[in-house]
């Protein structure tokens, strides 16, 4: 849908490309499991069940790319072996930058297979484990790049979405999620999603749409 402009490629790519590229390119790459309870024409509904996240917050951070550059870095030496068991760990997919007011926190989700105990990062890393279970989640999709001056409208759409088609409330109303699925060398086909925790998936334990 959306085509980058040269200057982007440029300037943004450059930075993204050169970490993103070495642990995503000519991989198979796991993505957490997750039940869809909805669909609405431009939005959806998804729980998902237990999953752990590594998450690396970046509390200073200035802007949406340059944060999650800045996390994704910890959480690629952590899965690179910086590690308390010198473990290499698979990429996962997506990326997750959850924008907070005053936080950015860049996630990659574990492998099922560590089952809640993942080998602990090094501690200068900074990195701390989430967990979630059961998480009722609103999902947006986009194309292209995700980029400071586009996520904020995408978050926004999401919003006014849920609130004409979703009998559910957000939780946590200034913070939301942007994932991030592909490769920054990947120029076209690219796929992005806008997150945000909604209440709502559980009232008479299914689908809750105003139809
Ligand atoms: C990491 O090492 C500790 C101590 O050797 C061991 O008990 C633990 O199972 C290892 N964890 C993983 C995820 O490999
Ligand atoms: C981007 O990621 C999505 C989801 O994993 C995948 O379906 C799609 O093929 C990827 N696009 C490219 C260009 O690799
Ligand atoms: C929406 O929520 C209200 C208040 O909880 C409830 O009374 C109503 O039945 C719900 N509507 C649907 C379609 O679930």
């Amino acid at each position: 849908m959306e085509s980058p402009s040269p200057y982007y490629f440029a300037s943004a790519a450059f930075h993204t490309c050169f970490i993103i590229n070495l642990v995503f390119f000519g991989q198979a790459v796991e993505s957490p499991e997750y039940t869809p309870i909805h669909q609405g024409s431009d939005f959806e509904i998804r729980i998902y069940k237990d999953i752990s996240w590594m998450s690396a917050p970046v509390v200073q951070g200035t802007t949406f790319q340059k944060s999650t550059i800045a996390g994704f870095h910890r959480l690629y030496q952590y899965i690179h072996g910086a590690n308390l068991n010198s473990t290499r760990l698979a990429m996962t997919a997506p990326v997750l930058t959850t924008i907070t007011e005053a936080s950015y926190f860049v996630k990659l989700s574990l492998s099922a297979s560590y089952e809640g105990s993942p080998p602990q990062p090094d501690p200068e890393l900074n990195l701390q484990v989430e967990k979630w279970r059961d998480k009722c989640i609103a999902i947006r999709k986009f194309s292209g790049f995700a980029r400071d001056d586009n996520i904020h409208e995408e978050a926004e759409a999401l919003g006014t979405s849920l609130n004409e088609h979703w009998n559910g409330t957000l939780e946590g109303k200034s913070s939301y999620t942007i994932a991030q699925y592909n490769a920054s060398s990947h120029l076209s086909g690219r796929f992005n999603e806008v997150w945000m925790v909604v209440s709502g998936c559980s009232y008479h334990g299914h689908d809750q749409g105003k139809y």
